[in-house]
């Protein structure tokens, strides 16, 4: 279950008027919401497809050293963010996933294929577009490693693609080759595509997906809250608070707070708009950022998410290390409100399957009613193509 706290550190930072009169649309934005296209994340995953994608996780784990998963932004992210934040810190005996895809580093690039080199591995290339440069360059290289290793059938076997059903490159390749694929449907983009293939074959193969869909379908009883949390964030916007840090108390959620970073930048960063999201993970933050969140400019804003139990004990004089933790974290979001930052609260019990996936869902509707409120389409990423042409251009001139 999660709970949460938008009102106490806040209050008086947000025009309570306002406030109200956008509380009394809700129903109108999850009407909106509900009926929009592109919101396929929302409809129940079939029960086929989740039986193939565990089998297919089951037959690269059986075959396998390791999967390379080949992807940028919302086509890697969420499965990356929460297979982060659920691996032991130390010891850690999953299978290997390596995520590759979002990098030119010729060092990384070089260092990964000797790294490979013993190794009998498989790819999943997961891109929407099937044209995306990184993913596309990572997929050739290591495609161009296995061609040299094994014959045109054996490759075949190691490779598996993740795309659009009809569209694309990768698409064609699938048709020709035969490779084993999944599809990510039409109406859901990148960032919004964690019940998806793209993320659910690399999770399926050290998760139990089921308890993961679960988890994700519960964050839809918290649509109500999901809309409170976008208009308090709108709000604190509006009051010229331009940048939202996503603080965490747990080091392995740094790539959890990525994913949102991506999915809230993507989402409302354009036509001069938006909340800039930074992360600070706590307490080794407070001793950089901290300085700058308690004392500096007024343009930040803070959301807390806090872990309430740990299946951790650790004793210190007497008192469970994890409730001093969860005290401090009580502590700084009150020195910071003290120095005139707001402050959100959300916390979940543990950090378990079920708890991340139904905050993934919370927070994807919040970035979509976010730009819903902001006025801007919150499904598509126009600035990301600026680059591209420039890349392009710059490459053939
Ligand atoms: O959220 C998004 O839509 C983007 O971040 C895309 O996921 C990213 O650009 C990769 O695109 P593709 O899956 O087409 O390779």
């Amino acid at each position: 279950m999660i709970k949460f706290d938008f009102s106490t550190y806040t209050n008086k930072f947000i025009n309570q008027e306002e406030y109200r009169n956008l509380l009394e649309k809700k129903n109108e934005y999850i009407e909106k919401l509900t009926n929009y296209q592109m919101t396929g994340w929302l409809n129940r995953i079939d029960d086929s497809l989740v039986q193939d994608l565990k089998a297919t996780g089951e037959l690269i784990k059986n075959n396998f050293d390791c999967l390379v998963i080949i992807g940028i932004g919302g086509s890697f992210l969420g499965s990356y963010a929460f297979d982060k934040a659920m691996r032991k810190y130390f010891l850690d005996n999953k299978y290997e996933i390596i995520y590759a895809g979002t990098t030119l580093s010729s060092k990384y690039l070089d260092e990964l294929l000797e790294y490979l080199k013993d190794k009998n591995y498989a790819i999943n290339v997961i891109s929407k577009s099937g044209t995306t440069m990184e993913t596309t360059i990572t997929y050739k290289l290591l495609k161009d490693d296995l061609k040299r290793r094994y014959s045109e059938e054996e490759v075949k076997k190691h490779i598996f693609v993740t795309t659009d059903e009809k569209n694309g490159s990768l698409r064609e390749e699938v048709n020709k080759e035969g490779y084993k694929s999944f599809i990510i449907p039409e109406d859901i983009g990148g960032r919004y595509s964690f019940i998806t293939p793209a993320h659910l074959l690399p999770l399926s193969i050290n998760y139990d997906i089921n308890k993961i869909i679960d988890g994700y379908y519960r964050g839809k009883k918290v649509m109500d809250k999901a809309y409170e949390y976008a208009i308090t964030r709108y709000l604190l916007w509006k009051s010229n608070r331009y940048i939202e840090s996503f603080c965490m108390y747990e080091e392995n959620l740094s790539f959890f707070a990525e994913w949102l970073k991506q999915l809230f930048g993507e989402t409302e960063g354009k036509e001069g708009k938006g909340i800039f999201p930074v992360s600070t993970i706590h307490t080794r933050d407070l001793h950089s950022l901290g300085q700058f969140i308690q004392e500096g400019n007024k343009i930040v804003f803070e959301t807390f998410i806090k872990i309430e139990e740990s299946n951790h004990y650790i004793d210190y004089n007497k008192r469970n290390l994890h409730e001093i933790n969860n005290i401090v974290e009580d502590a700084v979001m009150l020195a910071h409100y003290k120095g005139n930052v707001p402050c959100i609260e959300i916390t979940i019990d543990k950090l378990e399957e079920e708890s991340l996936a139904e905050l993934m869902l919370f927070f994807m509707l919040s970035a979509a009613f976010s730009g819903f409120l902001m006025g801007i389409e919150p499904f598509n990423q126009p600035g990301v193509e600026v680059y591209k042409n420039e890349v392009r251009v710059s490459l053939n001139s």
